[in-house]
């Protein structure tokens, strides 16, 4: 089997870990390859609920290595923070069956501080960034005086990095935001015993996804967040600091893009979106209240409510178009149900036409007006069907226009946060 990514086709949260934890049956290498402890996926396994925000979620299949690739910004603490736990758990963590890149960048404590600081100073016009030094670091692999995790296991040079990164770093936190300037040597004593602990885990991460690929061996290549949160084709500013597209499994982790064969994008029946940003069908009615307490949605990482609209076809076209898309993943249908009518945003209205895609010029989102189709809704509770024949026939149909509007074929339905609460239409 070729590379499967597995991606978020809106703006993040679309239950990318249950899909991931269901297919890791099918690889034997689950690849992150993106983002940081910005991502919250939340697996139920046997009625246990795991919150999982850095480690791939197939941690928890036995026999199964985890990576985490050279596209990510690894957080030293709450990436041991989170094995300890599931190590407690009786989960196998060992370096044998979790790696980290060489190559991948690493938070250090600046980062953290300057992201809270640089957001709470910009008071009106947040980005709703969730504060965690991913930004930062992203910022320092750019500016090429990033720390990576290979730097872990040459502490003198580790030091030598730090120490020319300083005093940059305190120029701002002194300077611009009147915080306390840090000294190298007790960030050194904060990031050593971490960087000691992480070092057994660093290990040549393209080598691995290459050898598994060579033995016939699944890899499933586990996105974060949202296409629509990507840093170049997202609703710019208000993305997240990586890119979230497909296409970013290679780069991100260091295989090939011939090694990427499907694409599995992951759409909630409807849409949500956490933070600011533009958001044509977001609903402020009763229907919106539904989505937002049956689905339950609330941030698995900041515990935010996130705001609730209609399924819109623009921006999943847009995923499709931009992801090379070879199936959805349609997840949350069972939240659906209950509400009479069902609406579908088939098109925007915009400066006097009808666009299939959202605008391209920054801001525009914003000033589009949805073109909706009424479909009737179902008040069955889905979440026990097994197969496309137990569905309702109206659930059916919600689902044969999604395919029809958006150009890609469903290939897995959820119904429900568990394992088994999926149906795979055939
Ligand atoms: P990010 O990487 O942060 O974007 O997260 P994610 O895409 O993995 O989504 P997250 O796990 O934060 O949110 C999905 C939530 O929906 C979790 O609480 C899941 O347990 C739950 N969930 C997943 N699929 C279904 C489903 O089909 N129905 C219902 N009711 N809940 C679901």
């Amino acid at each position: 089997m070729a590379g499967m990514v597995v991606h978020g086709a809106q703006w993040g949260d679309e239950g990318k870990g249950k899909i991931v934890d269901l297919l890791t049956e099918r690889a034997d290498l689950i690849v992150r390859f993106h983002g940081g402890n910005n991502a919250g996926h939340t697996l139920v396994v046997d009625g246990e609920k795991t919150v999982l925000h850095l480690i791939p979620s197939g941690i928890l299949h036995a026999g199964k290595r985890c990576v985490i690739g050279a596209g990510v910004v690894l957080d030293p603490g709450v990436f041991l923070a989170e094995a300890d736990k599931l190590t407690a758990k009786g989960v196998d963590m060992s370096p044998a069956r979790l790696a980290v890149s060489y190559r991948t960048h690493v938070i250090m404590p600046y980062h953290n501080l300057l992201d809270s600081a640089r957001e709470a100073a910009k008071a009106g016009s947040k980005i709703g960034t969730t504060g965690r030094g991913i930004g930062p670091c992203y910022e320092d692999k750019a500016s090429r005086i990033g720390i990576r995790a290979g730097d872990f296991l040459d502490e003198a040079l580790l030091e030598r990095k730090v120490a020319a990164a300083l005093p940059e770093k305190n120029a701002l936190l002194a300077g611009l935001y009147g915080l306390e300037p840090l000294e190298l040597s007790k960030v050194m004593e904060a990031v050593l015993p971490l960087a000691r602990r992480v070092a057994p885990h660093v290990q040549d991460v393209p080598a691995m996804i290459q050898e598994c690929l060579a033995q016939g061996k699944g890899v499933l290549f586990e996105g974060a967040q949202g296409t629509h949160l990507d840093i170049d084709h997202g609703t710019y500013p208000f993305v997240t600091s990586s890119s979230c597209l497909a296409g970013n499994a290679a780069a991100g982790s260091g295989a090939s893009v011939r090694d990427l064969g499907e694409v599995i994008s992951v759409v909630k029946a409807y849409t949500t979106r956490v933070g600011s940003g533009p958001f044509p069908t977001e609903l402020s009615c009763a229907d919106g209240e539904h989505l937002q307490s049956v689905g339950a949605e609330f941030g698995a990482t900041t515990g935010r409510k996130r705001r609730c609209g209609w399924q819109d076809m623009p921006v999943l076209r847009e995923a499709v178009r931009l992801n090379g898309t070879t199936s959805l993943a349609v997840t949350k249908l069972d939240v659906l149900g209950g509400l009479k009518e069902l609406k579908i945003c088939v098109a925007y209205r915009f400066q006097g036409g009808e666009l299939l895609y959202p605008p391209q010029q920054e801001g525009a989102l914003a000033h589009v007006e949805p073109v909706y189709e009424t479909l009737p809704g179902w008040s069955e509770d889905v979440s026990a069907c097994r197969s496309m024949a137990e569905l309702p026939q109206a659930a059916r149909n919600y689902l044969r226009r999604m395919e029809e509007l958006s150009g890609a074929p469903v290939g897995i339905v959820s119904v429900g946060p568990g394992r088994e609460q999926t149906i795979f239409p055939g």
